[in-house]
């Protein structure tokens, strides 16, 4: 049996053929033309801090003339993007015109569990869900997309996610972009497969359980291969991978520089200066790309160098590929041109000696998967599979520990729900800069220490999940509950 390293490295091989083949065939056989869809804006506060959703199906134009079957909240896919003031309650109502349950969780909230929208918070086809959610967090990037029980994984991919921007106020103050769709822009970043009617396709085979759902399709905010039009200035961009299971490895086609202000849980310290960002399914950046010198760019993505035994796939899917591009506009207002040198003051992480330690490990039997000869084919955290009924993990509210988190052979996006956390180690080494501030999800490839504060309430009745984000390992058992009283 190889060892993980060596499985891995040889997964890092054999992506590097794919690359050179796949790198450019994506841009050319689809030519940058549509302009980038914005979801629309709704401002809490505009509406008395009253959201309605409506969760159903519809269709949408993927390809000129030929639309394909979607879901989506208020809309074909999707959703509107939500901005929720500090301070505020939200009242929410989430009407279900699915034919199949669902569930509307908020991602990055740090909201108590009875309004988590997690699998005990279950809306019947035909009924509504009302909740209230009361904002009392740091600025930034968080989502929503279903939670059902065993049914995430279609939902999303059907067109089921939403951004929420959380504002306390500090764009205006640190003079940040902040005119949603035009110097700050909603990027959710997603791959799907088509058939060829233009239906969205999606194999329930073993492959997909082991692997997550792939595609050869890139598309942000719905649409394939779209182009921004951007001010001449320096742009705020907010990346979101709302993607079922693949990590993007995003550059820009000239290799220029971008900065890195925010991370989940909002903003890091200072920006950090990059040239490639890897993001994995569930986790969110913000970033200024300064775009003064007028020139036309390609955001791109290597392949993803996450996936073992890429020998098994098929095609481009999860390959390199030309993501969006972005044209410079004279026409448009740039406010924005110079980069804050301090963002936010983030508390030092202190000592860390006599906290609790708990350890996760992911189990990912890739023989058990291959072979369907474990239950649930092999995925579970600690060697059990989730149970909606099996409390795992009881924390004391108020209180912070160090969770160890372990993968198996691939690596895994770890997330908790109802808390930001600060990642101490990797492997055994300090994080890179960038992954030093506030985050709800890690991808873990070997190790990770997290230290996690728990200040939101979970009860027996509706426990917080914590699980991989690739959905079809969350939805076939790398799942597990807690309860914090
Ligand atoms: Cu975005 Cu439990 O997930
Ligand atoms: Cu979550
Ligand atoms: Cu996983």
């Amino acid at each position: 049996m190889l060892t993980r390293r060596a499985f891995i490295s040889s997964a890092v091989i054999g992506s590097s053929n794919a690359l050179l083949t796949a790198k450019w065939a994506f841009g050319k056989s689809k030519p940058f033309e549509r302009s980038l869809p914005i979801p629309p804006l709704i401002d809490a506060r505009s509406v008395a801090n009253k959201i309605g959703l409506i969760a159903a199906e519809g269709r949408h134009k993927f390809f000129p003339n030929q639309p394909t079957a979607t879901s989506g909240y208020s809309g074909a896919i999707l959703g509107p993007t939500l901005r929720f003031h500090k301070g505020d309650e939200i009242a929410v109502t989430v009407e279900n015109k699915l034919e199949r349950h669902t569930t509307v969780h908020w991602h990055g909230l740090l909201i108590p569990s009875i309004s988590d929208g997690g699998p005990h918070n279950p809306i019947a086809p035909g009924t509504s869900w009302r909740t209230t959610l009361k904002i009392d967090q740091p600025e930034s990037t968080a989502w929503f997309h279903p939670h059902p029980h065993g049914d995430t994984a279609r939902q999303v991919y059907s067109g089921l996610a939403g951004m929420v921007l959380l504002d306390d106020g500090s764009s205006e103050r640190l003079g940040l972009p902040r005119t949603y769709g035009v110097d700050d822009i909603p990027l959710l970043l997603q791959e799907r497969q088509f058939n060829s009617n233009g239906s969205l396709r999606y194999d329930d085979g073993p492959q997909t359980t082991m692997l997550g759902a792939r595609g050869d399709t890139v598309i942000v905010n719905g649409a394939i291969a779209p182009v921004a039009r951007v001010p001449v200035g320096l742009v705020r961009l907010r990346l979101l991978n709302g993607s079922n299971a693949r990590n993007y490895d995003l550059s820009f086609s000239d290799t220029r520089a971008f900065h890195v202000i925010a991370s989940d849980g909002g903003y890091l310290p200072s920006p950090v200066r990059r040239t490639r960002l890897i993001i994995s399914p569930g986790e969110r950046f913000e970033v200024l790309v300064d775009f003064s010198d007028a020139r036309s760019v390609i955001l791109e993505t290597g392949a993803d160098q996450f996936i073992p035994m890429m020998g098994m796939m098929s095609g481009d899917v999860s390959g390199a590929a030309q993501i969006i591009k972005f044209e410079p506009d004279p026409t448009k207002v740039s406010k924005v041109h110079s980069i804050p040198a301090k963002l936010s003051t983030m508390s030092d992480i202190g000592r860390v000696d006599g906290l609790r330690r708990r350890q996760f490990v992911l189990n990912d039997h890739m023989m058990g998967m291959m072979g369907m000869r474990f239950r649930n084919r092999g995925l579970a955290i600690n060697g059990s599979p989730y149970d909606i009924n099996r409390i795992d993990t009881t924390v004391s509210l108020g209180s912070s520990e160090i969770w160890e988190v372990e993968s198996g052979m691939m690596a895994h996006p770890f997330h908790i729900h109802g808390v930001q956390f600060r990642i101490l180690s990797i492997d055994g080494r300090r994080p890179p800069m960038h992954l030093q501030g506030y985050k709800d999800t890690v991808l873990v490839l070997g190790s990770a220490e997290i230290l996690v504060p728990f200040t939101q309430r979970a009860t027996r009745e509706h426990p917080f999940m914590y699980h991989c984000h690739i959905l079809e390992h969350e939805d076939a058992g790398m799942m597990g509950q807690y309860v914090a009283t």
